[in-house]
């Protein structure tokens, strides 16, 4: 992990409310794997409003070019100073954090991805580095609505097999991804299973999986501080064989075993 200034070559609206950053960093694009994340500073240099560094899971990484980008919503005063920015101004970020996804450790050659919102920007960087491995992907990816229209082309262009939903019908079928995973899970029941989206569906995944006796991984999100696990302002709850354990979602994770997280 560094402490890293480099330039933006882009930042463009490509959804309603949804941006994507490209950012020039040899370094990141050498050392990152899938499921890791960037902290980055999102005021100027002698401004600290907003106090703490903003986390944002790294989406996709561009060897030949030596850039990597992020995706994110507007949200608040940090991803809004974001998105005022333009390509050749610097950005302050340490990276990169995080216990991500070591896929030479995953043997399996069927893998399926279920994103849901903003969840499908790590797992579009895992889906890329599995697809380039040769390995059978399947990716589900849930929406409130159409704001992700382009994800589509690129799933395409990995040509890995993809369903997509929408709350509202207006991308893909209409309804939850957890409903097609319901509806499809014994299909996927020797696949390494990997998601990444809000509470809501994790809850529902659990239920799904712990009826059919699936497991699977997950990137969790939390408020974050320092990054790097020394203010235990991350900290998330476990089930383990003594009980219950809190572990950190910056550097014990973000990936943990889903079946393990406790939703209070
Ligand atoms: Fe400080 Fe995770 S953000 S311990």
């Amino acid at each position: 992990m560094k402490l890293i200034k480099c330039e933006i070559i882009s930042n463009e609206k490509i959804g309603d409310e949804l941006f994507k950053m490209t950012l020039f960093s040899p370094y990141i694009v050498k050392n990152a794997i899938p499921g890791q994340f960037v902290n980055i500073k999102c005021s100027e240099n002698n401004n600290f409003d907003p106090l703490l560094r903003r986390p944002f899971s790294i989406h996709d990484v561009e060897p030949d070019f030596k850039v990597f980008s992020i995706l994110y919503l507007l949200k608040g005063k940090g991803t809004y100073y974001l998105s005022e920015l333009n390509s050749g101004d610097m950005v302050n970020f340490t990276g990169p954090l995080g216990n991500g996804i070591k896929t030479e450790e995953d043997e399996n050659n069927d893998f399926l991805l279920i994103g849901g919102g903003i969840g499908v920007a790590p797992l579009y960087f895992l889906a890329k580095i599995l697809s380039a491995q040769n390995k059978n992907v399947f990716f589900a990816a849930g929406f409130k609505y159409n704001n992700f229209l382009l994800i589509e082309k690129m799933f395409q262009r990995l040509k890995i097999n993809y369903e997509i939903y929408s709350e509202n019908g207006m991308h893909g079928t209409k309804g939850l991804i957890t409903d097609f995973i319901m509806e499809k899970a014994d299909d996927f029941k020797k696949y390494s299973i990997y998601c990444c989206g809000p509470v809501e569906m994790y809850r529902t995944l659990q239920n799904i999986f712990s009826l059919k006796d699936i497991k699977a991984k997950a990137l969790f999100e939390e408020i974050m501080a320092c990054g790097i696990g020394v203010c235990k302002g991350c900290v998330m709850k476990f089930k383990n064989n003594n009980g219950y354990v809190y572990k950190t979602v910056c550097k014990d994770g973000p990936l943990f075993d889903l079946m393990e997280a406790v939703f209070d």
